[in-house]
């Protein structure tokens, strides 16, 4: 049940500590720089050459989350929409291995995608041991967030993420013959991740923010990299439960278009993941203020002058700047839930919508 929680959605986001532990625990030795994956053992991808990532929604994003981090990893990786690959599946080639990506192990368009997949392997990242994904696809890797009620996925995302952060760099171990030059840092912040996620939970100012803006007219999200992933990620969950229009972009694309629609009656939400590329993506808020558009800067401490550049600041802990979007998805969930339960939304099962897409 529920238990203390107003909404199953409340409590699952308050559970990703938990959930993330179970996702990581017994598969690092960080000191070592080191991945343990049952049924994944050293040599287990030699002779992969290419990752295609298929999967829906919520576990969409979580398939681009991976596509960043395996390209940073030197492995050739490309994230798809399970209909779209399922609909014109790339050509027969040795060595691609197919990564499904489901929560439920059920979604017909991700099934579909498997079927179609001309491929030298396929395996599965889920939540649900024996569902059908697990016996489509040769090998299954278990997400382990635990039973998700909430139609709007959550918890599931950030064990995706952390469970698939193990497995590139698995990969990367086989497909170019060393570990990531940064596997140590990587994998410790990997296992601070429920620590720091707990900080984010224990923080009441994604309900400050959701009321500062309750009555905008649209809802944008900007990011790059796995901040891309985690803005589309925070659009969907926005308008799946307030039922509020909102959309995300990649930062550099707004002035190729959306730019067009700022104005003081849509706060852009910027994500920045603490490393290099965050000047770019001041820049692109600098453009967004100077329209008149309120910028919610969703940031760890390493990213530089928010006060200059940002209205609102959302403050995650700093870690890996790989890691600081699942952190930063975390403020953007309760951004979304307090924005529906101030609307009166049906949070927990949203009109027109299931948990688990099997026709
Ligand atoms: O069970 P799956 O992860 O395959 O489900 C995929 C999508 O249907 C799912 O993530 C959906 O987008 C969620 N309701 C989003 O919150």
């Amino acid at each position: 049940g529920k238990g203390e929680y107003e909404h199953y959605m409340l409590k699952e986001i308050s559970e990703q500590p938990t959930a993330l532990g179970r996702s990581v625990s017994g598969r690092t030795d960080s000191a070592r720089g080191e991945v343990t994956l049952d049924g994944f053992p050293p040599g287990a991808f030699d002779g992969i050459e290419r990752v295609h990532l298929v999967a829906m929604g919520t576990s969409y994003h979580a398939a681009m989350y991976t596509e960043s981090l395996l390209a940073r990893r030197g492995v050739p990786a490309r994230a798809y929409m399970s209909s779209e690959y399922a609909g014109s599946p790339p050509p027969e080639e040795d060595g691609t291995l197919v990564i499904a990506i489901s929560q439920s192990g059920e979604t017909a368009d991700t099934i579909a995608a498997v079927r179609a997949a001309r491929a030298e392997r396929t395996m599965v990242a889920t939540n649900v041991v024996g569902s059908s994904l697990t016996r489509e696809c040769d090998d299954t890797l278990l997400v382990r967030a635990g039973p998700e009620i909430g139609v709007a996925a959550t918890k599931s995302f950030s064990s995706q993420v952390a469970t698939l952060s193990l497995l590139s760099e698995r990969i990367r171990r086989d497909v170019i013959g060393e570990p990531s030059p940064d596997a140590e840092e990587f994998l410790s912040a990997l296992t601070d991740l429920p620590d720091h996620v707990r900080q984010v939970v224990e923080s009441d100012a994604a309900e400050r923010v959701a009321d500062a803006f309750a009555d905008s007219e649209s809802y944008f999200f900007i990011g790059r990299g796995p901040g891309h992933a985690v803005a589309l990620e925070g659009a969907l969950k926005f308008k799946e439960i307030t039922y509020e229009h909102a959309e995300g972009f990649t930062a550099a694309e707004l002035k190729h278009g959306p730019l067009a629609l700022v104005t003081e009656e849509t706060p852009v939400f910027a994500v920045f993941n603490g490393g290099a590329d965050d000047t770019e993506t001041l820049g692109n808020a600098t453009e967004i203020r100077a329209r008149g558009g309120p910028v919610v800067a969703v940031a760890s401490g390493e990213t530089p002058d928010l006060e200059e550049t940002a209205d609102r600041v959302l403050s995650v802990p700093s870690t890996h700047p790989e890691l600081v979007g699942v952190l930063a998805n975390v403020q953007l969930q309760l951004v979304a839930y307090h924005a529906a339960k101030r609307r009166g939304r049906s949070i927990d099962k949203p009109r027109n919508l299931a948990k688990s897409v099997t026709v």
